[in-house]
């Protein structure tokens, strides 16, 4: 197996190389802090050894619960938001069909997903689009309090108990939740669903690798073993013992954090496979709740190419000069598919032909990739030798040791988000929760309702 490779030589013409360097001491303090659990929100390190924690055992029971829903469901509805979703979703659309959706030979349940919005159309055609379908739920939540995921299970745990019956419908309940917290813990006690813990020293943005990912992942179909193998090669790759020159993650921290001071507020990661686009939906998730905090921190933003070459590339061309780009690059197709001749040449594409597409693809990469750093946008690279289980393992822990270090050297706490709550509160305060009196007072006078 290779190893992903990060390349920043085309951040050099913006930052120095000598400037990089000179990120060595804080970096690798910054990873002894992650390991040694020093660092700001020390109690929530668990993901830092965790790939290397699973064993076979839980690999196996989360198998065995995944087999359980396969065999029974058309449908699994997966209920969480934010880190509670988006982990499982970047991963199965990564490996899943483009299609996937409109296969009639489906060897295994389609996954969708609930309790990550409060649109009433969303659960109106969801609920009628599960009226006719065989379906479980996996609820997920680490409080076990968040509202958006608690009203979509209110709502599907109440229409599978009417479709199947309570007994049935209880088989077809697993939840993940904290191990003696949180509604979701009372109630999944109460109903006697099958439950996975949550350790308390695992956020929910870090918690991928965890049942919290690994149990949607392996309903999909997908290989939970090859993702934790690889997420482990990366942990190694990445620990106390790799010089500053060699780990990827404080590579890729020291260089954001220097584009950073340079004036790059913005870092936009971009792909060239649609069907990579929640892998940057978990990366935003990631790397904005954790460094955007006390006013400091990048925007994390994204694109899919060559798509919104055609919207953003403009901007991202010729706009204000505060962005960089992180583009994951990966190396080798799953399939084939080959141009072919046209005597008539109409579309005047002959000079493609015998070529295969992804070629055509890495030619846009590329030309792409030179544009923006003539127009003054620097550009790292991550290359995936193919999109498989074990390579987004790999990527996953990446991007999860690269953020820790990251958000040390900017010197915030990157475990936790108080920002979150400041929403929460004020709705809480205009739907009259219990508790909320006060607010909901200081709301109406302001709004004068
Ligand atoms: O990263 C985080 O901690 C958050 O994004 C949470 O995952 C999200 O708010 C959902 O929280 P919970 O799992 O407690 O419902």
């Amino acid at each position: 197996m290779q190893n992903i490779k990060l390349t920043i030589d085309h951040a050099y013409g913006f930052v120095s190389k000598t400037s990089i360097e000179n990120y060595k001491d804080i970096a690798n303090q910054s990873n002894r802090a992650l390991h040694e659990g020093t660092g700001k929100g020390s109690d929530f390190l668990g993901w830092v050894n965790l790939p290397s924690s699973i064993d076979d055992a839980h690999l196996t029971d989360i198998e065995n619960t995944a087999a359980i829903l396969r065999e029974n469901c058309e449908v699994v509805v997966v209920i969480g938001i934010g880190g509670s979703y988006l982990g499982a979703k970047a991963v199965i659309d990564a490996l899943s069909n483009s299609f996937d959706w409109l296969q009639t030979d489906r060897k295994s349940p389609a996954v969708v997903y609930a309790g990550q919005n409060i649109s009433e159309d969303y659960l109106y055609e969801l609920q009628e689009l599960l009226k006719t379908k065989k379906f479980g739920i996996i609820s997920i939540s680490k409080s076990g309090t968040t509202t958006e995921p608690a009203l979509a299970f209110r709502l599907l745990r109440t229409q599978l108990e009417q479709q199947q019956g309570k007994t049935a419908a209880q088989k077809l309940i697993v939840t993940v939740t904290d191990k003696e917290r949180g509604a979701l813990r009372t109630l999944a006690v109460q109903e006697g669903y099958k439950t996975y813990v949550l350790e308390d020293d695992i956020g929910g943005r870090y918690s991928v690798l965890s049942p919290v990912g690994l149990l949607p992942i392996a309903v999909a179909g997908f290989d939970i073993r090859k993702l934790v193998q690889g997420a482990v090669s990366m942990e190694q790759l990445c620990g106390l013992d790799t010089p500053f020159e060699n780990n990827p993650a404080a590579q890729y921290a020291a260089v954001r954090n220097e584009l950073y001071k340079s004036g790059k507020k913005i870092e936009i990661l971009v792909n060239y496979h649609p069907k990579l686009h929640f892998v940057s939906e978990w990366w935003k998730q990631l790397y904005g709740e954790s460094e955007g905090k006390d006013h400091v921190g990048i925007f994390p933003a994204a694109v899919d190419f060559t798509t919104d070459l055609h919207s953003m590339g403009q901007w991202i061309q010729e706009g204000e000069r505060t962005i960089f780009e992180t583009v994951i690059s990966v190396q080798e197709s799953n399939h084939t598919v080959l141009v072919p001749k046209d005597a008539a040449n109409l579309d005047g594409l002959n000079f493609l032909a015998g070529k295969r597409v992804d070629e055509v693809n890495k030619m846009a990469e590329l030309g792409t990739l030179l544009a923006h750093v003539d127009g003054g946008v620097p550009n790292l690279k991550i290359e995936l030798p193919r999109l498989n289980e074990y390579y987004l393992g790999q990527l996953l822990y990446f991007f999860e040791k690269a953020c820790g270090i990251s958000g040390y050297i900017l010197g915030v706490n990157p475990f936790d988000q108080p920002g979150v709550e400041a929403y929460k509160k004020n709705m809480f305060a205009l739907l009259g929760k219990p508790g909320f009196e006060e607010e909901t007072k200081a709301i109406r006078l302001r709004t004068k309702q």
